[in-house]
């Protein structure tokens, strides 16, 4: 609904308010119809095909129980004699205390940021009452009891097969550095993928795109980078099609990578790599609209700032379509997703593998203009929230049949050991007024809120799919 921009017009008419009070009379009435309709807008929302009023800050009730504030309270140990050389080096600032105990390997708290083995999510075994339950940052096995290999990914849901797909980058090797100056790395595997019915019990379906061995020449050969792999399916061509951020070890090929393919399980066939609109792209996500048109969105001008276009109907290309957003903003990690009409995205800021504060962003157009919201991020501790809960966005996943609620998909990256990476899934709803929103029009806020709650331990509502 865009009644909202109606009411930046009054902002002109109240210029010439106070010449005659018979103008202004009716200025001032039709200013505070105009707020009536305002607040009504905002409480009431009407559903876009079937014209059905309904509650715009009311997503599902089943959701409910996972809004619950949930508080950590984690003593930070003395410190001690030895820290590991790396954490050494950093000298710390009495702030990010925590976030220091969090990237130091021998931390006393390591398991609390990194649980062992022991504590592994296994939808295999008899999990009594934490079956279906979401432990961010524990170890999750497949169904052959492995660990889930699926970094910076994305889900597609497949329609003819009612099933999940979950596309991530396979690290299943050994971390090292390409060089001195160089990031931790490991060689690329490929993308592997997994199929689930329920988002929790994830089977592996093998790696879709596999790394190229010999060619030293090929966009993916192991020495180089294929990051945050997304796949979206082209109802016209039928094909899968997946998209991803394809570098040399050293970032500065800075391209995307398209790759298709007849089944969601793969094999895909890689196709080519470019930098989009002539542009550096490093992370980046695929979004499809409700209509169709799909878009990439990517960091650019040196993570500076994001770029968004529409995709060729084939969704193989980019198109000569592109707004910049958020310039200067320095975003990456782009997670898009819609509501009721509304644009939003959650990104992370940029600084390698350390975590660091998310940012919630709300647009009208999906072209822009975009503006920044403020940090969803709810719960756990200030650090917690200060660092997207030790973790970066990948991707936010609408459940169908929950209205207004999404699973937020974030990785909490392990650098001194990538394979060992670990997963971060909380609930994510939208509704209420944001809390720090940049633009008022009379007092009112133009955005809902997008909070991530901050839980432990927690599960989709019984039987949440079968809920239209
Ligand atoms: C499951 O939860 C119930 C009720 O909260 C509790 O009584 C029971 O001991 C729990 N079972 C296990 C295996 O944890
Ligand atoms: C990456 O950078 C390092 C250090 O600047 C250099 O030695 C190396 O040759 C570069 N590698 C590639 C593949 O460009």
């Amino acid at each position: 609904m865009r009644m909202r921009n109606k009411y930046r017009k009054p902002t002109t008419l109240l210029g010439y308010a106070g010449s005659r009070c018979s103008v202004s009379v009716v200025v001032w009435s039709l200013v505070g119809c105009l707020l009536l309709l305002h607040l009504y807008s905002l409480v009431h929302q009407k559903d876009g095909e079937g014209g059905v009023l309904q509650m715009r800050m009311n997503h599902h009730p089943l959701f409910r129980e996972l809004e619950e504030v949930e508080e950590e309270n984690i003593q930070i140990p003395p410190p001690r004699g030895k820290r590991s050389p790396r954490a050494a080096k950093r000298r710390p600032k009495r702030t990010t205390t925590l976030i220091d105990e969090f990237l130091d390997e021998s931390s006393q708290l390591r398991h609390i940021f990194f649980p062992d083995q022991k504590t592994a999510v296994d939808p295999m075994k008899d999990a009594g009452n934490d079956s279906f339950c979401y432990f961010p940052g524990r170890i999750w096995l497949d169904t052959d009891g492995n660990p889930i290999q699926a970094h910076g990914g994305g889900i597609l849901y497949d329609e003819r097969s009612s099933t999940y797909y979950w596309y991530g980058e396979y690290k299943d090797g050994p971390t090292y550095h390409a060089h001195k100056k160089g990031a931790a790395r490991v060689d690329i595997i490929g993308v592997g993928c997994y199929s689930s019915k329920d988002l929790w019990t994830w089977k592996n379906e093998g790696i879709v795109l596999a790394a190229e061995e010999e060619d030293e020449t090929h966009d993916l050969h192991k020495s180089n980078v294929l990051e945050r792999p997304k796949v979206i399916y082209n109802e016209e061509t039928h094909k899968y099609v997946m998209w991803m951020h394809i570098d040399d070890t050293n970032y500065t090929k800075a391209s995307v990578g398209v790759a298709v393919s007849d089944s969601p399980t793969g094999p895909f066939n890689y196709l080519y790599s470019k930098r989009p609109h002539g542009f550096d792209s490093r992370d980046m996500a695929i979004f499809k609209d409700d209509d169709g048109v799909a878009y990439l969105i990517y960091s650019s001008e040196d993570n500076s700032e994001l770029h968004i276009g529409p995709l060729t109907q084939d969704y193989l290309d980019v198109t000569r379509v592109m707004r910049r957003i958020l310039v200067g903003e320095h975003r990456e990690a782009p997670a898009l997703f819609k509501y009721q009409g509304t644009y939003y995205m959650i990104t992370s800021g940029c600084t390698g593998w350390a975590p660091n504060e998310a940012l919630a962003h709300a647009a009208e157009s999906i072209l822009g203009p975009w503006e920044t919201m403020g940090n969803p991020c709810i719960g756990g501790n200030k650090v917690f929230r200060l660092t997207t809960f030790f973790a970066q966005s990948t991707f936010v996943l609408p459940l169908s049949g929950l209205s207004g609620s999404f699973i937020f998909m974030a990785d909490r990256w392990n650098p001194a050991d990538l394979r060992d990476s670990r997963y971060v899934w909380l609930p994510l709803t939208v509704g209420g007024a944001a809390d720090q929103p940049l633009e008022y029009n009379f007092g009112f806020p133009l955005w809902s809120r997008v909070s991530i709650y901050w839980h432990k331990r927690w599960r989709l509502p019984y039987r949440w799919s079968e809920k239209k």
